[in-house]
């Protein structure tokens, strides 16, 4: 029996894509704090690990922890122009807002 090798590599990547598709989106947190150290930290505290930060600005575990704080209202936030608001548009990507979404979330301190 002849396999074609060609036929065999597709195959295997198109099945690699596809788990790769399926994993949980555990990631996304990580990048989500890569993006807000690098473009929310001059202004917002993104994490326990930073040490300054405006303090006119909400910090991230305080906008986590709001009651009305949603995966959708923070993609709405972040996707809506600020022009009436102290919040510069930072113009992120789809993935970029969700992953920052993620992130955020994560810091919500657990409700008991
Ligand atoms: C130049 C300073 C600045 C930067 C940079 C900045 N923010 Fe903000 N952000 C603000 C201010 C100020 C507010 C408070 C809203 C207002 O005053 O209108 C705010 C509010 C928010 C809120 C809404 C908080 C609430 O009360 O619901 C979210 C969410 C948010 N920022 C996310 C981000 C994210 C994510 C980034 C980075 C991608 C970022 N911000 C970068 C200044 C900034």
């Amino acid at each position: 029996m002849k396999v074609h090798i060609g036929f065999a590599i597709f195959a295997f990547l198109t099945l690699a894509a596809a788990v790769a598709e399926a994993q949980p989106k555990s990631n996304s947190i990580e990048a989500g704090h890569q993006i807000a150290t690098r473009w929310c930290s001059h202004c917002h505290l993104v994490g326990p690990e930073q040490m300054r930060a405006t303090d006119a600005v909400p910090t991230f575990a305080a906008i986590a922890n709001k009651p009305t704080t949603t995966a959708s209202s923070l993609r709405a936030f972040l996707q809506a122009p600020h022009w009436a608001s102290r919040m510069p548009d930072l113009h992120l990507s789809r993935t970029e807002i969700n992953d920052v979404a993620a992130y955020i979330l994560s810091l919500r301190k657990p409700s008991h």
